[in-house]
């Protein structure tokens, strides 16, 4: 990551110096070129008039012309230029400057031409391994009517290459320079970058079961780096807590089922010893034996309901029409309980979106509940409304009620009001918490009111989804 980070900062930064580098180098480069090419120019055009408008063959009445005085012609160049001057033809005539500069064959290559014009012409020169400039221009007589001869101004473009060179050496050198910095400096600050996300690396590594409390050092400010450590240590809270929970259910449910196992082993022990020969125990035994393991029984199969709802992801395509359900569950629970009065008034029309062996477990336990916690003489109401988008379920009773203080816990695994009367009664504790996983499972909501001494309502509502009129009627 660092590397990959480092390599990748020079990388980058390399092609774009290089295309800079090339760039600044171009265009100075042709820049001086043309500058030096310029001062040769108008250097040798001086010359040219100073000769054109000084020395006319007509004046002094030769036919060829002479040029000014070597003194003045020696004047008008530099150190590092030959100035020469020809007749038409290409001769020379006069001379100054540095000799050391080969101009043979550059007159050798020059076509005299006919153009009176006084502007220079100039080019550039490759001999052997150096680099000259030339201008070259006409000189006529005063009258502009003949071609006197050519002034020729050569000059040696070490200058030029001499300053290219070394712009090219710091310009190369400096590139490098940036370029290593650029990759050093990658380096350092994703290095800093990683150090947290290396920290949470080796945190994660460590963490097991035993120790869900440690957290990773939230790095200062608002980054990705930041977030990723804020939300990590949250996701550690939320798993610890789960770990927390599972354990305590784990806890809970071992306890449930050590009591009834205890009473069961305690009658068979009795059983063993004194059964054959007192019928009373024996009878005693048998039923107590038999009671706890419905108890059991029972403890299981719940266990095994709220274990795979974890496990159940929603269904959709189950429908159930509510009104039918309830039926059945009343019937079942009024043969059982002959002493208890029903009163339902279902007035649902529409089906929801429940398994139906969903729907009538929470019917079950929820009824179930009504009958067990009223008095023989009491009434159970059962009543369901369609609402604009929603269906309503309600389940009264005139039971016994719920303390105050009671009522946010009901829903807890294995939480019971009366922890005595309730394990004689047979609950498990756990049907309401049942209740209300399948009812969030189906995105339903579940309230509970109660007043001590004179009864308690559960009430439910389900949503009715669009395909609610297909399902509706027909169905019941
Ligand atoms: N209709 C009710 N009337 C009075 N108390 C109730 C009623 N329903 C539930 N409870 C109280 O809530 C507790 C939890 O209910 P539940 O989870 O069904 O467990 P249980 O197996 O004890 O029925 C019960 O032990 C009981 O104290
Ligand atoms: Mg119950």
């Amino acid at each position: 990551m660092k590397m990959k980070v480092a390599v990748w900062t020079g990388a980058v930064l390399c092609t774009i110096l290089l295309a800079f580098n090339t760039f600044i180098y171009m265009t100075l480069n042709h820049r001086l070129i043309s500058l030096e090419e310029n001062s040769l120019a108008n250097q040798v055009e001086a010359v040219a008039q100073y000769q054109a408008s000084h020395l006319d063959d007509e004046r002094n009445g030769s036919k060829a012309w002479t040029p000014a005085t070597g003194f003045w012609l020696s004047e008008a160049v530099r150190q590092d230029q030959r100035l020469v001057l020809l007749t038409p033809q290409g001769k020379i005539i006069a001379q100054a400057g540095n000799s050391g500069i080969p101009i043979s064959q550059i007159i050798s290559n020059f076509e005299p031409s006919p153009s009176l014009r006084p502007t220079a012409h100039t080019q550039t020169w490759h001999l052997g391994h150096k680099v000259y400039m030339s201008a070259l221009v006409a000189v006529p007589n005063e009258s502009q009517s003949r071609l006197l001869g050519y002034g020729l101004l050569v000059s040696d473009a070490a200058g030029v290459r001499t300053y290219m060179n070394t712009l090219l050496i710091i310009l190369v050198m400096g590139s490098i320079g940036a370029v290593l910095l650029a990759t050093v400096a990658g380096y350092l600050v994703s290095a800093l970058a990683v150090r947290p996300i290396n920290q949470m690396i080796a945190l994660v590594s460590r963490i097991e079961a035993s120790n869900l409390d440690e957290r990773v050092e939230v790095p200062r400010g608002n980054d990705e780096v930041a977030r990723l450590a804020a939300t990590f240590n949250r996701m550690l809270v939320r798993i610890g807590r789960s770990f927390e929970q599972q354990a305590r259910f784990v806890a809970d449910a071992s306890h449930e089922i050590r009591t009834p196992l205890t009473t069961i082993l305690g009658y068979a022990g009795l059983l063993k010893r004194w059964g054959k020969d007192d019928p009373k125990v024996l009878a005693k035994a048998i039923d107590v034996i038999s009671k706890e393991s419905q108890r059991l029984h029972e403890l299981a199969e719940d266990l095994l309901t709220l274990a795979g709802l974890e496990a159940t992801v929603k269904q959709s395509g189950h429908w159930v029409h509510p009104d039918r359900v309830i039926q059945d569950v009343i019937e079942e629970m009024q043969t059982l309980h002959p002493e208890l009065h029903f009163v339902t008034r279902l007035d649902n029309q529409h089906a929801i979106q429940v398994p139906p062996i969903h729907f009538k477990q929470v019917m079950h336990n929820l009824i179930n509940n009504a009958v067990k916690y009223t008095s023989a003489g009491g009434q159970v109401r059962i009543k369901t409304v369609d609402g604009p988008n929603w269906v309503e379920i309600a389940v009264a009773d005139t039971g016994k009620g719920i303390p105050k203080s009671d009522l946010p816990l009901i829903f807890e695994r294995f939480y019971r009001v009366d922890k005595s009367r309730g394990r004689k009664e047979g609950g498990t504790g756990l049907g309401l918490a049942i209740v209300k996983e399948l009812v969030e499972l189906h995105q339903g909501t579940l309230e509970v009111q109660s007043v001590l001494g004179q009864g308690t309502t559960f009430t439910l509502h389900f949503p009715l989804s669009e395909g609610r009129d297909k399902e509706a009627r027909p169905m019941a």
